[in-house]
């Protein structure tokens, strides 16, 4: 499909006056001090000091130390026009042995940025868990084990009791299928386990998680907006032989609804996917009426679109992803393609279900190999990114689809998982010695976009 946005002037004004802006980012990623006031080991912190895991050997011990400058970070969020704060909160700061003692040195640095934001005039917006499981909790088997939901109860509820009298909007999880994915089936994100005995629990317990906090969300703070957020690409067979056609179903089954679809109801994906059916193994009688839950908005997060064809050769799901190095196409500094109608084609797949109430984009953005030049940034290629895509979330809003808040991923350059330092998504440049900061072009256009 071809795009311009030449057609579509992008005024905020279009979106309407009740949508919502803003900026998303999570814990691991921006806040460092990673053993600060009594703050225990998470298993990201575990997993960057293994050898070989991250790019480069970076680690996230200082990150962008927004521990220490979250006023400063703040202050630009408000400088740059964006009502909205979307963070995450560390678990092994809150509860350091996954459950028990509270650790009131790290409630109180939550206090602490949430009071900031109100007195700036930022909306804070919670996810409550973004991939920091504590280390101690990965040791009693972490996500597999079944125990986690009532360990992820327990803290859901601390957060509630914490924070809920200041935050009127949360998400309980960040993109289930891409921690359970890569830390429980590739290993390629922590804790690094690996294969389908390990998945399948992850997944069954994750949307028993998901729903269990929700509910204790919803009872505990009954005037929130209670939301959840899931990864999604647009995936296309290579061609139109039948073979690749169904493997592209198989891998859209995984990549787009193996999490959203229980949590409507709908049940696991097994029927387009037969290779989860070892999920049922995992599912205790009872459990069907805790894996559905009436959210006030999902969270949809789209980056890019997958190319599948069918590998006889490959397990399980019997199909391959093809790169998008090799279809010619423009890249960002993460090989993902830059192909803005999937975030409209994402929005309109969700948007068909029948019970969505409303659609946030939870996170859209770029990462390009960023240049200071003077004390400049001119990011063209996000610039340009950030535009288009929004162009197609007003396309599918025009059309009548449910979509209500666009968040951009994300404020500063931070700690991109396995990826290191490398790829930088932020708005705002930073220099990974000094600290410093520089607000990007794009960081510009937004705010004055949002003005
Ligand atoms: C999804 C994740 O939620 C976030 O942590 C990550 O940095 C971005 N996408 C970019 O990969």
């Amino acid at each position: 499909m071809e795009f311009t946005d030449q057609d579509i002037s992008l005024d905020k004004k279009l979106f309407g006056p009740d949508f919502q802006w803003g900026v998303s980012t999570a814990a691991f990623q921006i806040e460092g001090a990673h053993d600060a006031d009594g703050k225990s080991e998470s298993v990201w912190d575990n997993f960057t000091a293994k050898k070989g895991k991250i790019l480069n050997a970076h680690h996230a011990r200082v990150a962008c130390d927004f521990y220490n400058r979250y006023q400063e970070d703040i202050d630009l969020i408000k400088q740059l026009n964006i009502p909205n704060f979307r963070f995450s909160i560390s678990w092994s700061r809150i509860l350091p042995g996954g459950t028990g003692q509270v650790n009131q040195a790290g409630v109180d640095y939550y206090n602490r940025i949430i009071n900031y934001c109100i007195k700036q005039g930022v909306e804070p917006w919670i996810t409550i868990y973004h991939w920091d499981l504590p280390h101690i909790l990965e040791q009693k088997g972490g996500w597999t084990n079944r125990d986690i939901v009532n360990w992820f109860s327990e803290f859901v509820t601390i957060c509630a009791q914490s924070f809920g009298d200041r935050v009127k909007h949360w998400m309980v999880m960040n993109e289930p299928v891409v921690f359970t994915g890569a830390g429980y089936f590739f290993g390629i994100h922590a804790p690094g386990r690996s294969g389908m005995r390990n998945f399948t629990p992850a997944i069954h317990h994750a949307v028993l998680s998901i729903v269990a906090g929700a509910k204790i969300l919803r009872k505990l703070l009954p005037n929130i907006t209670l939301g959840t957020t899931f990864s999604c690409s647009q995936v296309e067979a290579q061609t139109d032989h039948p073979r690749d056609v169904a493997a592209a179903v198989r891998v859209d089954a995984l990549l787009n609804r193996l999490f959203i679809e229980p949590i409507l109801g709908m049940g696991y994906p097994i029927k387009d996917l037969p290779a989860l059916k070892g999920l049922l193994k995992y599912m205790l009688p009872g459990d069907e009426d805790n894996m559905s839950f009436d959210f006030d908005f999902i969270g949809v997060q789209n980056y890019t679109r997958e190319i599948v064809k069918s590998s006889f050769f490959t397990p399980y799901i019997g199909a391959r992803i093809v790169k998008a190095e090799k279809r010619n196409v423009e890249l960002t500094d993460m090989r993902w393609e830059v192909y803005p109608p999937s975030i409209y084609n994402m929005i309109k797949k969700f948007d068909a279900y029948p019970n969505i109430k409303s659609i946030i984009i939870t996170e859209n953005g770029a990462a390009f190999p960023d240049k200071v030049t003077g004390d400049e940034v001119n990011d063209t290629k996000r610039l340009q990114y950030l535009k288009d895509y929004l162009g197609q979330v007003l396309k599918a809003k025009n059309e009548g689809c449910k979509v209500n808040g666009y968040f951009v991923w994300t404020l500063t350059d931070n700690f991109e998982w396995a990826e290191g330092y490398h790829p930088r998504f932020g708005l705002i440049y930073v220099d990974h010695n000094t600290q410093q900061r520089i607000v990007k072009t794009s960081g510009k256009w937004f705010a004055a976009f949002l003005k």
